[in-house]
């Protein structure tokens, strides 16, 4: 059988490894900082882990929200997905997950961008 791409990035250890990496990213860009200045953090990247490994094909039950609840009235733009979006790529990438396999992920997370985008650039 070939391997999950939620097996070929490493399961559950190493892909919470890279959701830290993306939120260190993501606070530290002014463009979406302020989106989580009342988030909590240590739960965002606990679901966030879940949520990437659920839609990799882990065996992880994802426990938050839905996509378009957790993002609702937010009026998050088109360029903040691409902001969000190229922080997860280059947090995948600085753990060396090779071009195909962040292309893969990025698709699966792409497949959810009307559902978190409620406002134009
Ligand atoms: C790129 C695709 C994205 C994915 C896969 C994603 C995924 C998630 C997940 C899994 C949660 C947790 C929901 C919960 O705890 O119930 C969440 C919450 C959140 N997301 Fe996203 N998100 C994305 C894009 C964005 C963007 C572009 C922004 C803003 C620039 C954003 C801002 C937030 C905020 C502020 C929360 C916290 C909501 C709260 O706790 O009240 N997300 N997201």
């Amino acid at each position: 059988m070939t391997d999950s791409l939620y097996e070929r990035l490493g399961g559950e250890d190493a892909i919470a490894a890279v959701v830290d990496e993306f939120y260190d990213r993501v606070v530290a860009d002014e463009q979406v900082a302020d989106y989580f200045d009342d988030v909590d953090m240590q739960r965002q990247r606990a679901h966030q882990a879940q949520f990437i490994s659920s839609v990799t094909g882990g065996p992880v039950e994802y426990t938050g929200a839905e996509m378009e609840a957790a993002h609702e009235g937010m009026g998050i733009t088109p360029s903040d997905f691409r902001a969000i979006a190229t922080h997860l790529d280059d947090a995948l990438a600085e753990f060396d997950v090779d071009n195909d396999d962040r292309e893969a992920v990025l698709e699966e997370i792409a497949s959810y961008k009307s559902d978190i985008v409620t406002a134009a650039d």
